[in-house]
């Protein structure tokens, strides 16, 4: 297992060192391929994870980019399969995929491509170099800017054609997202979620995990949730049942889904790569997420999944979609602190 304080790093902690400093117009400065990757690293470190533990080490070695799971930031109590730091790792290869593309970069990416190193999320390896996309700006602050609704949403009616947008996201390799239609089913989702998270709070280690991750330290450790600088909304008020849609069909939210076949490491993190995707498609209509997997894993959570998947089916990632209350951005922790120097090997 790689924890991650024993490693080395492959560049100066001088180059740039907060990924939240980092802006679109800084990759103009740079020519070399290994320079890029490095800065486009800065762009997938501002990926969400749960509890924002950054469960991610990155390797560079040439022209290649490794995504490795760093488990030593695991969430024993609420998840002790490491399934949401396997959603999280992949959420970041869909970031730094994106960025990727955005840049002109041509790629090969292989999920799990090494089965003697499990640990090894997924490998980049550059085939070629182009122009930056057209909008490549955009993406980028896109994926900058983005943030999880963690103030609540304001009510705010979303606009037929945006919540068409998202709705009719594509699927990928049996990796589905699917949105709830009607207000009825969806509210008994909305209400099971917060009796999960009132009956997971009744439990002291659920509470000790969550305040170790959530806390006004962690703004010096740049992970976790700082709660000095950070607002949270109490979990009812994020998942509460949307009343208008309710009651007159308009719809200040959207809640969705994803689904797999399978329930393995590879369907888990090809989940938290499509959340990436759905993520930074909402950022690009002003939109923010709340996310959770671990309150649909609550006992008898399953039930309440009918109304938009088979029965084969596999939920992985709960995500609710809305113009959020302003609220400031997490830290994050600085690019030498989650690079491995090239030679590592597990
Ligand atoms: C797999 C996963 C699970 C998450 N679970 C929760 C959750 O249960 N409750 C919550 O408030 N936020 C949850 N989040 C959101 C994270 O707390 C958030 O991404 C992190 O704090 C970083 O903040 P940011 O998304 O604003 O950058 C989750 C995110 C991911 C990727």
């Amino acid at each position: 297992m790689i924890r991650g304080n024993h490693i080395g790093t492959t560049f100066g902690s001088s180059e740039f060192s907060d990924p939240r400093d980092l802006r679109p117009s800084n990759f103009l400065e740079l020519s070399s391929i290994p320079d890029k990757l490095k800065q486009l690293i800065g762009y997938a470190v501002l990926a969400p994870s749960a509890h924002n533990t950054q469960p991610w080490l990155f390797r560079v070695v040439d022209k290649t980019i490794d995504i490795i799971a760093d488990r030593s930031r695991a969430l024993p109590v609420v998840d002790a399969e490491d399934k949401g730091l396997l959603i999280s790792c992949g959420t970041c290869a869909g970031i730094l995929t994106q960025a990727l593309e955005a840049t002109g970069f041509v790629f090969k990416r292989t999920f799990l491509p090494d089965p003697s190193f499990p640990d090894l999320i997924a490998r980049f390896r550059i085939t070629a170099e182009k122009e930056p996309k057209e909008n490549w700006i955009n993406d980028l602050n896109s994926i900058r800017l983005r943030r999880s609704a963690r103030a609540g949403f304001i009510t705010q009616p979303l606009p037929l054609a945006v919540a068409e947008k998202l709705i009719n996201q594509r699927d990928e390799s049996g990796v589905r997202l699917a949105f709830w239609q009607d207000a009825q089913s969806e509210s008994a989702v909305l209400s099971s979620v917060v009796h999960a998270d009132r009956e997971l709070s009744s439990d002291k280690h659920y509470r000790r995990e969550n305040a170790s991750w959530i806390n006004p330290i962690r703004a010096r450790t740049h992970d976790g949730i700082p709660t000095d600088s950070t607002q949270i909304a109490p979990t009812e008020e994020i998942w509460s049942p949307d009343l208008s849609f309710a009651s007159s069909g308009d719809r200040t939210t959207l809640l969705g889904a994803i689904f797999t076949e399978g329930d393995r490491p590879l369907d888990w993190i090809k989940a938290g790569s499509l959340l990436a995707d759905s993520l930074i498609q909402a950022s690009k209509q002003g939109l923010s997420a709340a996310i959770t997997t671990h309150l649909i894993a609550f006992p008898g959570m399953k039930n309440q999944f009918r109304a938009v998947s088979s029965p084969k089916e596999h939920i992985q990632v709960l995500i609710r979609v809305g113009f959020a209350k302003r609220c400031p951005l997490t830290p994050r922790r600085p690019i030498h602190d989650v690079m491995l120097q090239p030679g590592y090997a597990g």
